[in-house]
């Protein structure tokens, strides 16, 4: 009897052990995996130095920024979540950010909430073309909108930053800022100028690298007109460059026909300004 009672309080102890194993192994691997889902490395472009920047800017404004609108916000491990991270450490701003790649917007999504779901809330996101959803946003929000922070990075074609900054320059009360990502390449080069020779803003532009971040302030609500009709006279004279004429009128088929048909190099130069071998 006392032997077939010790034999079920070992089988007893051995079960208890099986089930303690188990059951800290199903917590270490619980652990594990929201380890992975907060700290998750979602991809992002902007190099640690852009990343920064963009962080500060928002963390160091007065008024902390309200409202906060971003062109281009790809899988959103770049711009998106450190703007994001930056309105939550502020306490307060909502961010929209638009992206016209549906696969990248569905994949964007998924990866802001599981990466930032601390700061989710502060995050709408649009889906289209910024010059069709800047529009209708702008509407929805009524005349007396205002945009405190822009964060420009979407096409190539620097027509698609003018039309952005046109559309938003008058909501974006004096204080307010406007950063625009690659002001070196194809893509600020007609933004960089033009708002360059306006005189109611201030520009910097930081040589963080081959791609280059636009940062500018906003000190008075209009340009003098003197400003205004250089910066204009500026703007004309970039878009009479041959090659963004062409671009502006043929058919896109056309244009990419034409760049399969040159040389790699010469083809990425002209159709985002990286003219540099490792750029
Ligand atoms: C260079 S990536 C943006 C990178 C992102 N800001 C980051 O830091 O990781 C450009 C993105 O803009 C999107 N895009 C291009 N033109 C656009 C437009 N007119 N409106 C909205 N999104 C646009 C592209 O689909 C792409 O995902």
């Amino acid at each position: 009897m006392s032997q077939a009672l010790s034999a079920a309080a070992k089988l007893t102890k051995a079960a208890a052990t099986r089930i303690l194993v188990h059951e800290s192994r199903r917590i270490a691997d619980r652990r594990d995996s929201t380890r992975m889902a907060t700290t998750a490395d979602i991809e992002g472009q902007l190099n640690e130095t852009e990343r920064r920047l963009l962080t500060e800017a928002i963390t160091t404004a007065r008024p902390k920024p309200k409202v906060v609108i971003e062109v281009g916000t790809w899988l959103g491990g770049g711009s998106t979540i450190h703007i994001l991270r930056a309105l939550e450490q502020n306490g307060e701003g909502h961010l929209w950010g638009i992206e016209a790649d549906p696969a990248v917007y569905a994949r964007m999504i998924e990866n802001i909430r599981v990466a930032a779901p601390e700061a989710s809330h502060r995050f709408t996101p649009l889906f289209g073309y910024s010059e069709d959803v800047l529009p209708k946003w702008l509407a929805e929000r009524g005349p007396g909108c205002q945009v405190d922070f822009v964060f420009l990075d979407g096409g190539n074609n620097p027509r698609e930053q003018i039309v952005e900054f046109k559309l938003l320059d008058p909501h974006i009360p004096v204080g307010g800022q406007l950063m625009a990502h690659d002001a070196k390449l194809r893509k600020g080069k007609w933004l960089v100028p033009y708002l360059s020779a306006l005189d109611n803003w201030q520009v910097t532009i930081h040589d963080t690298g081959p791609e280059g971040l636009l940062h500018a302030l906003k000190v008075a609500a209009r340009p003098t007109p003197a400003s205004l009709r250089r910066a204009t006279l500026r703007l004309f004279m970039l878009q009479c460059n041959p090659i963004e004429l062409a671009a502006a009128v043929l058919p896109s088929s056309v244009c990419g026909f034409v760049l399969k048909l040159l040389p790699r190099r010469f083809a990425r130069g002209l159709s985002d300004g990286r003219w540099q071998r490792n750029g």
